[in-house]
């Protein structure tokens, strides 16, 4: 029995009609959008049409065109970093974050941005009074993960964002983790960047992310050249989202991305909650009963389907190892591209074991790794 709990990295498997979208954009259509006006390039441009505009009416992005195809969350948040910030801005960030967005950040900050990190409690919340406090009248942007990839803990961002408003900074809300697992309105929680992967929660395929620029937000492109229009010109475009879409673009990912997103909608945002919420209460209600393992960030007020967990006396790298090749379980052990989130519970350098189940988990699957977790 091979059972996936690694969704948290991306999501595994797919909804059969990820899978259909991709091959019949791969063998239908497989041209360029905005490349041609012949008809198969229309065909591929209608296609990309329709998927930005099902990922913006699902975010609550008023302007379709003001969302953004990246290939990655990480590639979005670098966007919005490198694309915002210049030397004398502040930014609030928080001691929560995946390397994705740390790493930018520190980038930014060799290169003259100042940047305050706000701590979080020992479960891995931070407080909105925290970032308010951090906040300074050149404070341009509040920058943190909507909820972390190792504890699962849920940041009270709307909170957050109603400080951060009130002395002017934008809002960059990195929801890698959260996006197709908890609603998310950007206009309702003030956040003016949203960066998401398309292939965790969203079920796009590896490759695909986006982010959505409020009105208003003007960013330097990170990648500039060709967008199929305007040729004559040695400007980038100021157009969206051509600004910022320059290359050839994944199409069969869009057009895998698309049918991901319809996928969430038609199934509905509460049901994946609810069956995310049954198979994470059923892994935390087993590891409770087993002796000498501890689990972290587990009394945060609201929690996605990420669990972390170290076992007494064992390497969590072992533990990984193990699990693999005698159970054929896939988790994920060590930092998880997260070094400051371990030091923030506790668990630094060794890491933890993460384990997080996805929408096309069982309760068997999770039974299989209970089982292996308690002979170990
Ligand atoms: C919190 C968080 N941010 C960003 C990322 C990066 O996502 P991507 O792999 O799409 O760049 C991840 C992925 O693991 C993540 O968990």
């Amino acid at each position: 029995m091979s059972v996936f709990l690694d969704n948290a990295a991306t999501s595994f498997p797919k909804p059969e009609a990820v899978y259909r979208a991709m091959d019949s954009m791969m063998r239908e259509v497989g041209v360029a959008p905005g490349r041609g006006s012949y008809s198969q390039a229309i065909a591929a441009a209608r296609l990309v049409f329709d998927a930005r505009r099902a990922l913006a009416a699902f975010f609550g992005v008023a302007d379709s065109s003001r969302l953004v195809f990246t290939h990655s969350a990480t590639e979005s948040l670098n966007l919005a970093v490198s694309g915002l910030l210049k030397p004398g801005d502040h930014v609030v960030s928080t001691s929560m974050e995946h390397n994705a967005l740390l790493r930018p950040l520190l980038l930014a900050r060799s290169r003259g941005v100042e940047v305050s990190f706000v701590a979080a409690g020992r479960n891995g919340v931070v407080s909105a009074a925290d970032v308010a406090a951090a906040l300074r009248p050149t404070t341009r942007l509040v920058a943190l993960a909507h909820a972390s990839n190792v504890t699962g803990t849920v940041q009270p961002v709307a909170e957050i964002a109603r400080e951060a408003k009130r002395c002017g900074a934008l809002v960059l809300v990195d929801a890698a983790q959260t996006a197709g697992y908890l609603p998310i309105d950007v206009a309702e929680l003030g956040i003016d960047l949203l960066a998401a992967p398309g292939h965790k929660g969203l079920f796009g395929p590896p490759g695909t992310g986006i982010l959505a620029v409020a009105p208003g937000v003007d960013l330097d492109p990170l990648v500039v050249g060709g967008t199929g229009g305007n040729s004559g010109s040695g400007e980038q475009p100021t157009e969206m989202p051509e600004r910022y879409e320059s290359g050839t673009i994944n199409t069969p990912g869009i057009a895998g991305l698309g049918a991901g997103v319809e996928f969430v909608r038609q199934t509905g945002i509460e049901a994946i909650r609810k069956k995310s919420g049954e198979l994470t209460g059923q892994l935390l209600e087993g590891m409770r009963g087993i002796a000498g393992l501890q689990l972290y960030g587990t009394d945060a007020p609201e929690r996605v389907g990420v669990i972390s967990f170290t076992m007494e006396g064992k390497d969590p790298a072992i533990i990984g190892f193990q699990l693999d090749r005698s159970y054929d379980i896939a988790v994920r052990v060590g930092l998880q591209c997260a070094p400051d989130v371990h030091k923030t519970i506790g668990t630094y350098p060794a890491g933890t074991i993460r384990v997080s189940p996805g929408f096309f988990n069982t309760p068997e699957d999770i039974e299989h790794f209970l089982k292996a977790l308690r002979e170990l």
